[in-house]
């Protein structure tokens, strides 16, 4: 059965907005968006309701406790929803028969490497959001072998909380900061990520067997600091940057020295071209100014 009705999760965040300034580009899908006041993700007694009345065809989970650092002392509501809630949704979609997308992370990694993760990368995750993801991705293929699992990093919006939009306002409140230099990934524009996630929705409903585990990033690796380079040009801003050591940047959760993730199996299932992660930024600095 054709996938017609697609209910997203966590609609004001960055990659559930994104989806939903997409929505009308694609006329045969009927999007339904919830925030956490239509489904809250500590509640899962409350999910089977909310997914009979709205009878989707397809979940695509956006939403996702996403606070990093905080998580190392909220490990347990981290769990309930990036793990628990997940598996849930995954349970109920196999039941139903509703197809289930939900998203992970590169910190579901070690991060110490010198070639680019892979799919199939035995997990080892860095710190506690990182952990609560893993056991999601677990428990999400545990409840239902079709689940689909798109990891992906850096993500920025030109809506939400992110480090393009925090950059902009240090670099404007600023003489100088100093940022991280010795952290390697791959930026991810929402945008891109939102276009491929309903690209692979059209992809199922072409019949192509799309399930298991993707990674989604921009094209081209790069550090906090090289990243934070190209806002500043492409902002038009005079801020001095400072290239410095995780060491001499502690933060509450460990943050991977090395976190690119390596797409080609999304590339080649969908026949995409991922776009360079310098090209979305621009266009997502273009949509802020
Ligand atoms: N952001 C990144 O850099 C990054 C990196 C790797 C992977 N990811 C993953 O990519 C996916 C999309 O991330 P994103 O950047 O769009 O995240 P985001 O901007 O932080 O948005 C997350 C959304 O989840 C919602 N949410 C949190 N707790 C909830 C709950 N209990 N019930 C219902 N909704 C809840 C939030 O609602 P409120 O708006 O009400 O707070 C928010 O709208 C997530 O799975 C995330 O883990 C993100």
């Amino acid at each position: 059965m054709a996938i017609k009705k697609i209910l997203v999760t966590g609609a004001n965040g960055q990659l559930g907005w994104e989806l939903s300034q997409l929505a009308s580009a694609y006329p045969t899908f009927n999007f339904i968006f919830l925030d956490r006041t239509g489904l809250d993700l500590t509640q899962p007694a409350t999910f089977e309701k909310v997914i009979n009345d709205m009878a989707p065809d397809a979940i695509i989970n956006t939403a996702a406790y996403t606070a990093v650092d905080k998580a190392e002392h909220e490990k347990e509501l981290a769990h309930t929803v990036n793990a628990l809630a997940v598996g849930a949704l995954a349970s109920i979609s196999k039941q139903k028969g509703i197809k289930f997308i939900t998203y992970s992370t590169d910190y579901v990694f070690n991060g110490v490497s010198t070639t680019p993760f892979l799919p199939h990368t035995p997990l080892q995750a860095i710190n506690s959001y990182g952990s609560s993801k893993a056991a999601g991705e677990k428990m999400a293929q545990a409840n239902n072998e079709a689940s689909i699992i798109i990891r992906t990093s850096w993500v920025f919006s030109s809506h939400g909380n992110n480090f393009v939009k925090t950059m902009i306002r240090l670099m404007k409140e600023k003489t100088s900061l100093k940022i991280v230099g010795d952290q390697h990934g791959r930026p991810t524009y929402a945008r891109d990520l939102a276009l491929a996630t309903i690209k692979m929705i059209e992809a199922i409903n072409a019949g192509k067997a799309i399930q298991g585990i993707y990674h989604y990033a921009n094209t081209g690796e790069t550090t906090w600091y090289k990243f934070a380079e190209k806002i500043k040009a492409l902002a038009g801003l005079s801020c001095a940057l400072e290239a410095i050591t995780t060491n001499e940047f502690p933060t509450p959760a460990l943050r991977p020295a090395y976190a690119v993730l390596d797409t080609q199996k999304i590339e080649n299932e969908l026949s995409i071209t991922i776009p360079h992660w310098e090209t979305s930024l621009k266009e997502c600095i273009q949509k802020l100014s």
